[in-house]
C-alpha cells in the first residue's frame, strides 16, 4: 500500500540490531538493573519479541481511537495498514496477559516518526512492566499507590548515587489504555526529562486479553533516557555508536545496582567536535507534516543531524500560504565535519523535500 509503506533503509537497517541484547551495551546494563530491581517479586523478563506487530494488538486492543495520529503514516512506520513497526512495547500487553503472565517486563526496540534532538531518536527502546491481581483482592486506589511507590523506589535504586539531589515529579497524563494515567519526569541537564508513562490498566484492555477477573498496573520506561541519566550520556545518538571510545567505557560495569562499584563509572565525552548549522526555508503544502520532513533529514544525514529547530513561521495574508524556516544543526560525535560534506547533505535534503514532500523552496 503506497500510502502506508513509509520505511526507508535508515530505519529498516535498525530492525534486528537489538541493542538491548548486546552484552555490556548501556541499554543492556540498564535492562538488567531494572530486572534485578523486580527479581524479588519474580517478574518474568521477555526481551526477544518481534518489533513487527499488528494494528489490532498495537491500537485496537489498547482502545486507541480510529482518528488518533499514532495510526497515521506521519507518526508511525507501516509495512501496510495492518502491519507496522511497534511505536511502543504496550503493543504486547494483551498477548502476554492473555498467555497467563501476571508479572512481567517486556523490553524491545520501538519506532516513531518524531522530533530530532538530544533526547529523541526514531528508534529507541522501552521496558513495559505489568502487574496483575485477582480483582477482588485489591482496590483501584491501592493499585495506583503500589504503581507509584514501585516506580519511585525504582528511580531511587537506579540513581542511588544521586542521593537527595535526585529530583522527580509526577505529571497527570492521558493514555487510552490506562486510567488514571501519569508520567514521571527527572531533572537532567538543566531541564525536566520525561522518562516513563504509566497507569492503572483499563478494564476493556484486560477484557481483550480475556482477563476481566483481574486488575493491575502497567508502565512503559524509556531506556535511553534512563541510561542517559545513569551514565550522564549527553546525546541519544551515542547509543548507536560502534566507536570503541564509546562502547569500551561500559565493558566492566556491573549489571546490578547493589554490586560493588556499580556507580563508579560515568561517561566521558571523547572530545567535542564543532557544530555546523544550515537553514532551509520553504512554502508548505496544505498537508505538510514536519515528521515527514524530519524523516527525510535522517535518511540523508543519518546521525550527523543533531538538532532541528523551527526558527520562523510566516503566513502570507493574501494567499494564506505558510512559509517555514528550519535550522538544522549538524555535528558528529566522533570526528570533525567539513563544510563541503555538510553542503552536499544539505543539497540532497533540499532536492528530496522538494520532490517528495511537495514543498516550494525559497
Ligand atoms: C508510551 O509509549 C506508553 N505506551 C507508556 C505506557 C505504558 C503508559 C503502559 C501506560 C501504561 P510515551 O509515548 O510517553 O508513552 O513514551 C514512553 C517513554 O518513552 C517516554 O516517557 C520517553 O522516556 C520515551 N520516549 C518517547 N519518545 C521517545 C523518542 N523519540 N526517543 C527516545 N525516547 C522516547
Ligand atoms: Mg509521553
Amino acid at each position: 500500500d503506497p500510502k502506508f509503506y513509509n520505511i526507508k533503509p535508515h530505519i529498516q537497517e535498525k530492525v534486528g540490531e537489538n541493542l538491548h541484547n548486546q552484552p555490556q551495551h548501556p541499554l543492556f546494563i540498564i535492562k538488567h538493573r531494572i530486572h534485578n530491581f523486580f527479581k524479588d517479586q519474580n517478574f518474568h523478563l521477555v526481551d526477544d519479541l518481534n518489533p513487527i506487530v499488528s494494528s489490532v494488538r498495537c491500537f485496537d486492543h489498547l482502545r486507541i481511537p480510529k482518528d488518533h495520529p499514532i495510526r497515521e503514516p506521519h507518526d508511525t512506520y507501516f509495512y501496510n495498514p495492518t502491519t507496522l513497526l511497534r511505536p511502543h512495547t504496550s503493543a504486547h500487553q494483551t498477548e502476554l496477559i492473555e498467555s497467563g503472565e501476571t508479572k512481567f517486563l517486556c523490553v524491545g526496540d520501538v519506532y516513531r516518526r518524531d522530533t530530532i534532538d538530544a533526547t529523541h531518536y526514531p528508534v529507541f527502546h522501552q521496558c513495559e512492566g505489568v502487574r496483575l491481581w485477582p480483582k477482588d483482592s485489591i482496590t483501584p486506589e491501592q493499585v495506583e499507590m503500589d504503581l507509584k511507590t514501585t516506580l519511585e523506589k525504582l528511580a531511587k535504586d537506579l540513581f542511588q548515587h544521586a542521593g537527595d539531589s535526585l529530583k522527580t515529579r509526577w505529571i497527570d497524563e492521558h493514555f487510552d489504555f490506562t486510567f488514571p494515567s501519569f508520567e514521571l519526569e527527572i531533572f537532567f541537564q538543566n531541564d525536566w526529562l520525561e522518562v516513563l508513562g504509566c497507569g492503572v490498566i483499563h478494564p476493556e484492555v484486560l477484557a481483550h486479553a480475556n482477563k476481566s477477573d483481574h486488575i493491575g498496573w502497567a508502565f512503559g520506561l524509556g531506556l535511553e533516557r534512563l541510561a542517559m541519566i545513569l551514565f550522564n550520556i549527553p546525546d541519544i545518538r551515542l547509543f548507536w555508536s560502534k566507536d570503541s571510545r564509546f562502547l569500551d567505557q561500559f565493558k566492566d560495569i556491573p549489571l546490578r545496582s547493589d554490586a560493588p562499584g556499580a556507580f563508579d563509572t560515568q561517561f566521558k565525552p571523547f572530545s567535542k567536535y564543532p557544530p555546523c548549522t544550515k537553514d532551509i526555508s520553504f512554502w508548505c503544502p496544505t498537508d505538510f507534516h514536519e515528521h515527514n520532513f524530519f524523516d527525510v533529514i535522517r535518511s540523508h544525514a543519518g546521525d550527523l543531524a543533531e538538532n532541528i529547530e523551527l526558527k520562523d513561521e510566516y503566513i502570507n495574508p493574501k494567499t494564506g500560504r505558510t512559509s517555514r524556516m528550519y535550522r538544522i544543526t549538524y555535528r558528529s560525535m566522533e570526528r570533525s565535519l567539513t563544510n563541503s560534506e555538510v553542503d552536499n547533505i544539505q543539497f540532497s535534503i533540499r532536492d528530496s523535500v522538494e520532490q517528495n514532500l511537495g514543498v516550494e523552496l525559497r
